[in-house]
């Protein structure tokens, strides 16, 4: 049974027309006007709708053991949430543990995602350490399609790698052309203000920011900047939060290093006084790098318009009241991370396109296009073409919504943008042809989504 989905305007990266699309077999056949429905075809109508590429998120942490707790989401859960969102893949982290292997945290990533995914997905191979061994088997890893690694600038004596670990790490990207993606913090500077702060008393989540303050993440960035042009890898920016982050990767930019950077909704929406809510409140609010003065969101907007960030990532870490807690007498034990893979793509519209901040092929290629090329997906995703995937989202922009914890399908108790209103709904949302979501609620086929080889 094929789909049709009949007189859309099929916004891409670079293109908007009114057309109906074919789908067969998993992919887009047939780009025309006025095309028949064969007998047993499903039939959208998208009069006075949009229809996307299916959005891909670069940024996600579904299974996820992090400062002594686990992500509330699992594959089902935070796939279904994804998909009510408009986005069809996801880029999961899958992390080696320090003294682990990266082959065995692979695996333990595919089994928690195979049969049980509702969205694509691909994975970021999580580097924690450096020793010789691990140069064949990170080639191995890469051959395998897990064709980015992550590292950590931050997080001190866990997830964070050292100067010489770095190093190699580019090195030996460089010579298997893998992309390094990092989170730039100054692991130390971090550390030392840690100390200073709950020396003096201060305890709340509210001294989470100025732990590591904006020049913190200057300095991380400007450092795996520099590491990258002694060793000429290509490198991309995680989760950038601010003006200084954003001069320092232009600044690498000039002098010839190959960095792609990726900002996040919640930076772009949120800024620091949320996490200086009283009563613990500010707990839900705690990330990293963390949420930022205000000044810096007209900057990272400016930076997307011009397309100095190329991606909108969500950065998904779903930790919820009862876990935030327990950092409730030291911030520094909160665990880190705000959810949101739900929302990036209703609230992006809503602020960006909606408010004449971006235009909708912006939107479609932050959120989409930009992705699949960084990451070696495009054209397979990340625009509407004849044999392209089928992965399409129809969006109704007259369409007026809330955003709350009591109704997405995040596991979480918590909305970070609870109240928020949003313009448009994903009326329809199809991945490889297989229709999951219809009127903004999943109806789909639990496990039907597919690990992505790049
Ligand atoms: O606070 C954050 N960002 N939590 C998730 C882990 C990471 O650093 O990406
Ligand atoms: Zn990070
Ligand atoms: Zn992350």
């Amino acid at each position: 049974m094929g789909l049709l989905i009949k007189n859309g305007e099929i916004i891409t990266a670079s293109s908007r027309f009114v057309a109906d699309i074919w789908c067969e077999d998993e992919k887009v056949t047939r780009i025309d006007k006025n095309l028949g429905a064969p007998a047993g075809a499903q039939v959208i109508d998208a009069t006075g709708k949009y229809v996307f590429p299916g959005f891909i998120d670069p940024h996600t942490h579904i299974y996820l053991p992090f400062m002594g707790t686990y992500g509330k989401d699992d594959y089902e859960s935070g796939t279904i949430a994804a998909l009510c969102g408009g986005t069809t893949t996801i880029f999961d982290l899958a992390i080696m543990a320090r003294d682990g292997e990266p082959q065995d945290a692979l695996d333990l990533w595919h089994s928690k995602a195979e049969g049980i995914a509702c969205c694509d997905y691909s994975f970021h191979m999580g580097v924690t350490r450096w020793d010789e061994d691990l140069a064949d088997k990170l080639e191995k890893i890469a051959q395998s399609g897990v064709k980015s690694f992550k590292i950590f600038l931050g997080y001190k004596g866990a997830l964070g790698v050292e100067d010489d670990e770095l190093f190699n790490i580019l090195k030996l990207a460089k010579k298997l052309n893998v992309l390094v993606t990092a989170h730039c913090e100054n692991a130390a500077m971090i550390e030392q203000r840690q100390k200073e702060l709950l020396a003096e008393g201060k305890t709340g989540p509210e001294w989470h920011e100025p732990s590591r303050p904006e020049l913190v993440e200057v300095a991380g960035t400007r450092h795996f900047c520099d590491m990258a042009e002694l060793t000429g890898a290509r490198i991309y920016v995680v989760h950038l939060s601010c003006e200084g982050a954003l001069r320092a990767a232009m600044e690498a930019k000039l002098r010839g290093v190959n960095v792609t950077i990726e900002t996040l909704l919640v930076y772009l929406l949120l800024d620091k006084t949320y996490a200086e809510r009283p009563n613990f409140e500010g707990a839900k609010y705690v990330m990293s790098p963390p949420l930022r003065d205000k000044r810096n969101q007209d900057i990272l907007w400016a930076g997307i318009k011009n397309r100095l960030i190329s991606t909108l990532g969500t950065d998904h870490a779903p930790f919820d009241t009862q876990q935030k807690k327990m950092g409730k007498d030291n911030f520094a034990q909160i665990p880190n991370g705000i959810p949101s893979v739900e929302d990036r793509v209703r609230l992006f519209y809503t602020q960006g396109v909606a408010s004449g901040r971006v235009d909708l092929h912006t939107f479609v290629d932050l959120c989409s296009t930009q992705v699949a090329k960084t990451f070696g997906l495009f054209p397979r995703k990340g625009t509407v073409q004849v044999g392209a995937d089928a992965d399409l989202v129809v969006y109704d922009p007259a369409y007026r919504g809330t955003i709350s914890a009591s109704t997405h399908h995040m596991n979480i108790d918590y909305s970070a943008f609870e109240g928020r209103e949003v313009i448009g709904r994903c009326d329809a949302v199809s991945v490889r042809g297989k229709v999951q979501v219809i009127d903004g609620e999943f109806v789909g086929k639990k496990g039907h989504g597919k690990f992505l080889a790049r």
